[in-house]
């Protein structure tokens, strides 16, 4: 079975990702060795990076192609890392473009801020669900609101449907050993759906298999690591996350 990465920033030119297409084609050109067939391209979308998001399938559409023409056939979609600060400035129609999952599921990848989780990042989360798309947090392990308050953030977000995703290099330890530390302990615990690259360029590359390696050395469950990098990311883009206002309905 082919991997999937959710959280990947491909798009060059955009944020603090790949500079040139030649450079983007690298980085997927590692996905492929990693064995990943699909990668959600997830540029940062805040406000001190990417607001425009108009054209982001046109950019996507340029890469796709420079991949195949690399021999490559890693499938590439549009996604986004979307900052919280920006759920109140999208439109419905500019939100749809960044979600994954089928109708009715739709989610949305939201940054994790570094700092302890407060009431406008919950507030956020709550204006996505109430406009019918579910969350996923990314690295949710590099935040003080795991290293240090225990992950009360984290589980109020999960207690509303959300889930976790954790980085790669978490994992490894590239991202510091309290990261490393979290990212054990919230997959030990169960809280955690997802691996994934949160690749940038040559020191920030695709790791999903090293991270699988590093996670059974670690003594997680084999099943599990598999379910990390190959089950959860599938089923979250085939089933999505059900919203509230679907379940209501
Ligand atoms: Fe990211």
């Amino acid at each position: 079975m082919e991997g999937v990465e959710l959280h990947f920033h491909a798009l060059p030119g955009v944020d603090d990702g790949p500079s040139t297409v030649d450079e983007s084609v690298d980085l997927l050109r590692g996905a492929a060795a990693d064995g990943t067939g699909i990668v959600v391209a997830t540029p940062h979308v805040r406000g001190d990076f990417l607001t425009d998001v108009s054209d982001l399938g046109e950019r996507v559409r340029e890469v796709q192609a420079a991949v195949y023409a690399a021999g490559l056939t890693v499938e590439l979609r549009r996604g986004a890392e979307l900052g919280h600060d920006m759920v109140g400035r999208l439109t419905q129609q500019e939100l749809e473009t960044l979600a994954q999952g089928p109708r009715g599921s739709r989610w949305l990848l939201v940054e994790t801020p570094f700092e302890p989780l407060d009431e406008p990042f919950h507030s956020a989360t709550d204006e996505l669900r109430d406009r019918g798309f579910g969350v996923v947090m990314a690295h949710p392990e590099r935040s003080a609101d795991a290293s240090v308050d225990g992950a009360v953030g984290l589980l109020r977000e999960l207690a509303r449907g959300a889930v976790a995703q954790v980085n790669a290099q978490s994992i490894t330890g590239a991202h510091g050993a309290a990261a490393r530390q979290a990212a054990f302990v919230l997959i030990a615990q169960g809280l955690v759906e997802v691996v994934s690259s949160d690749a940038h360029g040559p020191t920030r590359p695709a790791l999903l298999g090293e991270a699988r390696a590093r996670l059974i050395e670690g003594g997680i469950d084999p099943l599990v690591c598999r379910s990390l990098t190959f089950g959860g990311p599938r089923r979250l883009l085939a089933r999505g996350i059900p919203s509230a206002a679907a379940l209501v309905a």
